[in-house]
């Protein structure tokens, strides 16, 4: 088992002034730097038959983002691409392409559909530049947001304040910022050459890189107005108690970045409550916010892509399926934030206008942490599985302004690794990590309750409006290695929904999810995509929950389906369960 740094019981670890690669090699896993030696030898190996040369490519201003295809497909590289070249390159489809910011339309939304009244798209530039992550000389440190100090807080308010203060045509201004977000998430864009088809950054494997990026500029344009390019975003530590509020800095109105539309039943010392259970007990919630982090960190995913959301290319529908950080703990925090007395949640509860609150790229630092904290900490005994090769994953681009305000195309392999790019985060304790919930000692009485409960053929298609409980036939009896399959859900996108899984739950005490039987939830942030529904489907590892329950011999599981809420607005087409599938198999290494 890799180990874990040490980690101080109840104290985050001060920040570190100055980290640097050697700080990570006495947490991350030999294998990262060994992948990342072998990258070079690979390309050299693999490209010859066409421009493969990725620097060379860097930094070259393309017409309108028409990029060439083939240097597209070949530009493999950064920490997941090096293993696998040669057997995806030939599965490749097209990656999701930047998009054509000319053609960015009105962006609709709110929960009818109606036209939003402002224009969300970005001004239009016809140079665009490939971006090369700049060397890094000085590492610089995101700091939690509970813990920083006076001059921090008055710095990062003046960098704010100054962003304000740009003109409103500049792409770098307050306002143009929050709307990357609103052009990216609410249908402004179509997929370049697709026709109608939504391009769209949520619900798939893109959720995690393009947030990066979006960040990254965001703070790089901070530090240039403050004449301090090593300033650092904070980050929202909602995965610690002692960060389970927002945080004070936020609510001070005379700061630029206070947000009056936010949901005045949370300001501090509300406890946020990541599973929206409604229980009111803020030692349950801690509780269950502890709980959720293991389950959606570590418990529930069987695969890479469950965790970070299942694949998206060049002519998906949107909404193949959120990773289980984003429609976890990510959605929670966007829609307990968000004001309801606003008609769409607004800001931060709603994608179109979640940008215009500060507080959104705090809560995106942790986000991001939280992808950080999955690549490098958690250890390959508990997530044996952190690689995606697919170079329709490495070769999806964005458009952004930069922090001279030249517009640069960007591509998720740049982004896997955030020393590359130049930042860390202050560590901080993980009381999550191993926060399994206590086994579930009754025996199940499914026997007992079972012959109420309908088999799984005879309810489906479901709308989930209420709590529902359904057998599912296992693969095999007893402790399987399994997953609970959620297929076809349809969900309403403008609607912010919510529904819990349980299993072989029979207290009815669904407001507490500290317990084994607890196996994962399936959420979404509200917003619009062409025809408000989508269909997804998730999956839900059931391998360790078994082993905290007592499944005997038993052919069959208990599933309960507990809807927070606008249930209606989610349909289920089925429910069965697999047999886990064994984790890809790395290509082998070259043998150099
Ligand atoms: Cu782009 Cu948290 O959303």
């Amino acid at each position: 088992m890799a180990s874990l740094p040490h980690l101080p019981g109840a104290t985050a670890t001060p920040p570190t002034t100055n980290p640097s690669h050697s700080t990570r090699t006495i947490f991350a896993k030999p294998s990262h730097f060994i992948t990342h030696a072998k990258r070079n030898n690979r390309l050299r190996i693999s490209c010859t038959a066409q421009n493969q040369n990725d620097n060379a490519s860097q930094n070259v201003e393309t017409s309108k983002g028409k990029v060439d295809r083939r240097n597209m497909l070949l530009g493999i590289g950064g920490l997941y691409g090096a293993t696998n070249l040669v057997s995806t390159h030939e599965a490749s489809a097209n990656p999701i392409q930047p998009p054509v910011l000319d053609k960015c339309g009105v962006a609709t939304n709110l929960n009818t559909g109606e036209l939003l009244d402002i224009n969300c798209c970005p001004p239009t530039s016809d140079k665009i530049i490939d971006y090369k992550l700049p060397p890094v000389f000085r590492m610089k440190t995101r700091p939690s947001a509970h813990r920083v100090s006076p001059e921090y807080i008055f710095k990062y308010n003046m960098a704010i304040d100054r962003m304000k203060r740009l003109p409103k045509d500049d792409p770098r201004s307050f306002m143009q910022q929050a709307n990357i977000h609103c052009a990216y998430c609410n249908g402004a864009y179509d997929q370049a050459g697709q026709g109608t088809l939504d391009l769209q950054v949520h619900n798939s494997w893109l959720f995690f890189p393009f947030h990066r990026w979006y960040l990254y500029f965001y703070e790089r344009i901070l530090g240039k107005l403050i004449g301090d390019p090593t300033f650092a975003l904070p980050f929202w530590n909602w995965d610690n108690p002692k960060g389970m509020t927002i945080p004070p800095m936020y609510v001070d109105p005379k700061a630029a970045i206070y947000d009056s539309k936010r949901n005045q039943d949370h300001l501090p010392p509300a406890v946020i409550d990541l599973g929206m259970t409604g229980n009111t007990d803020p030692l349950q919630v801690v509780s269950n916010n502890l709980t959720i982090m293991y389950s959606e960190m570590i418990r529930a995913n069987s695969s890479a892509l469950d965790f970070m959301g299942q694949p998206y290319k060049e002519g998906t529908p949107v909404n193949p399926g959120p990773g289980s950080s984003e429609r976890g703990s990510h959605t929670a925090v966007h829609v307990w934030v968000g004001d309801p007395r606003e008609k769409s949640g607004e800001n931060l509860g709603n994608f179109y206008s979640a940008g215009r609150d500060p507080l959104f790229y705090c809560h995106h630092g942790n986000v991001d942490r939280m992808w950080t904290l999955w690549q490098y900490f958690l250890p390959s005994s508990k997530v044996p599985d952190k690689k995606i090769t697919d170079p329709d994953f490495l070769n999806a681009a964005f458009l952004f302004y930069d922090e001279n305000a030249q517009l640069v195309r960007v591509t998720v392999k740049d982004a896997l690794d955030n020393l590359k790019m130049g930042y860390d985060y202050e560590r901080i304790d993980l009381p999550w990590l191993d926060y399994r919930p206590p086994p579930q000692t009754a025996v199940a009485k499914i026997k007992r309750t079972g012959t109420n409960v309908p088999k799984t053929e005879t309810i489906f298609p479901l709308i989930v409006d209420k709590i529902v409980r359904v057998r599912v036939p296992k693969t095999k009896k007893g402790k399987a290695d399994e997953l609970l399959v959620l297929e076809n859900i349809t969900v309403d996108t403008t609607k912010f929904l919510k529904v819990d899984v349980f299993v072989n739950d029979e207290d009815d005490n669904v407001t507490e999810l500290d317990k084994a039987a607890y196996a994962g939830t399936y959420a979404q942030v509200p917003h619009k995509t062409s025809n408000t529904s989508a269909t997804t489907s998730i999956r839900l590892k059931l391998t360790d929950l078994y082993d905290d329950m007592d499944v005997a011999d038993d052919d069959e599981i208990v599933v309960t389906l507990v809807p927070r809420h606008q249930g209606e607005g989610l349909t289920i087409g089925g429910i069965k369960i697999i047999e886990n599938p064994p984790p890809p198999t790395p290509a082998t290494p070259p043998s150099s």
